[in-house]
């Protein structure tokens, strides 16, 4: 039995499943809504024209053709789906037919074109259109194309296997975005997988999913580095049974030098990513952007043009180099001027669903990720060390920490934690 689901501006078909799993004919998760939400409200963010898109995994497709939908007038030079499953690809054009979607290139028929014989589109293997459609490993499709500007990584399970091919065809000041769903070994569940598979120790514990994450950051680093590229993550966060990471990649030695620097030890966890976890400027532009364009109906014409300065605007002059702060945190300056779109009017969020929720999480990150602090503070952890009956309302302690004149806020990865840059002992004195 087919149903046909409504996602963002997309609608696809998909067979009903009574499990969200691997063994699906063709993958497609309503959860990870968020996630690629997420991603068109970043891109729409960016100054980012002309991009050529690239998503080796595309299981049904929903995420490109989303993107073709959502993303701002003038954002896609073309766009490559491919899945080596020959049912995915079948359904990916099927899916982009219903969408009104028709033109698009074919470059290799599944099953040899066998079941897609009532399908009669002039398009098949016509070279010129911007919408390519690939049946092959994604390993394979990676290293045979030219590069890209942007690569989405999607798989079940852990990233590693597309990291190598993933890095070297990412361009100068691309954005390679990765989620990974191997959460048991980088949590901690499993601590000899995650040292054999991200080279680094986890610890179970209340700050378990972001130790995971900066581990997991770390580990792509360093398969970056290895071709001098630099990888710095501009948005991250874990979420449901999955991390996500959006890395700006600039090309150079000295900034590989930059990322070595800041891998470390923290809370006997490690080594793992010390830097930032957001570029703060773009986490408030994006939230700033929902906020004024949550149902924008049309999509409305970019005036100009003109002044465009290719792929991502400025950012390639404009690198975020770590310095070193007296803390021991390593902090990106945020100095990306020319960061940000200037496109004005374009459509971001096209519908309501679950817009209140990626606000409040959107806001959670855009609150602390203006704090200067790796890992943080977890209530309830604190009130079992020091066997205090009750504890104070988190956010009257938010407010007391304030007011002693350091930063407080919540954090997306846990609901009873606190991220701040006050020290220890300073907060016990609080409690
Ligand atoms: C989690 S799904 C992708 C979901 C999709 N990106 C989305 O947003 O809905 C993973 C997809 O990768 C495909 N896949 C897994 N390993 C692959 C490989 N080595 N080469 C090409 N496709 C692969 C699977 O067939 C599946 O469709």
């Amino acid at each position: 039995m087919y149903e046909i689901i409504r996602e963002g501006e997309a609608i696809i078909r998909i067979k009903k499943a009574d499990k969200i799993s691997k063994q699906m004919d063709v993958f497609y998760n309503p959860v990870m809504k968020l996630n690629r939400d997420i991603s068109i409200l970043l891109l729409n963010t960016i100054d980012s024209r002309n991009m050529q898109i690239a998503l080796p995994l595309a299981g049904s497709g929903i995420r490109g053709i989303r993107f073709l939908k959502e993303l701002g007038n003038g954002k896609i030079k073309s766009i490559s789906f491919n899945d080596y499953s020959a049912k995915a690809v079948e359904a990916i054009i099927s899916n982009l037919i219903l969408n009104k979607i028709s033109k698009f290139t074919i470059t290799n028929m599944p099953n040899n074109g066998k079941t897609l014989k009532n399908f009669n589109n002039n398009s098949i293997n016509n070279k010129k259109n911007n919408i390519i459609i690939n049946n092959e490993d994604a390993n394979w499709f990676l290293l045979n194309s030219s590069g890209f500007n942007y690569i989405d990584i999607d798989p079940f399970g852990s990233s590693n296997f597309m990291l190598d091919s993933a890095i070297k065809r990412i361009s100068r000041n691309g954005i390679l975005a990765v989620t990974n769903t191997d959460t048991a070994a980088l949590t901690g569940t499993y601590p000899k997988a995650c040292i054999r598979k991200y080279w680094s120790a986890p610890k179970r514990d209340y700050m378990m999913h972001e130790t995971g994450l900066r581990i997991l950051i770390r580990k792509i680093q360093l398969v970056g580095m290895q071709y001098e590229k630099a990888l710095f993550p501009i948005f991250s966060y874990f979420r449901d049974h999955y991390f996500r990471v959006f890395f700006q990649c600039v090309k150079g030695k000295k900034l590989c030098d930059e990322i070595a620097a800041g891998h470390g030890m923290f809370n006997n966890s490690g080594p793992l990513w010390l830097g930032d976890l957001w570029d703060s400027k773009l986490v408030n532009r994006m939230y700033s952007t929902l906020i004024k364009n949550p149902t924008s109906k049309k999509i409305l014409k970019i005036n100009s043009l003109k002044n465009s300065k290719g792929i991502f605007g400025e950012l390639g002059n404009q690198r975020f180099p770590v310095s070193q702060k007296s803390k021991g945190f390593l902090r990106m300056p945020k100095n990306s001027k020319n960061f940000f779109s200037t496109i004005k009017n374009k459509r971001i969020m096209s519908n309501n669903q679950n817009y209140k929720g990626l606000l409040k999480f959107l806001k959670t990150i855009k609150d602390e990720s203006k704090i200067n602090a790796v890992g943080f503070y977890d209530m309830s952890n604190i009130a079992k060390k020091r066997k205090l009956g009750t504890v104070m309302k988190k956010e009257d302690i938010i407010k007391k920490i304030k007011k002693k004149g350091f930063k407080a806020a919540n954090t997306h990865f846990s609901g009873t934690g606190i991220r701040s840059d006050i020290p220890d002992n300073k907060l016990m004195a609080l409690l």
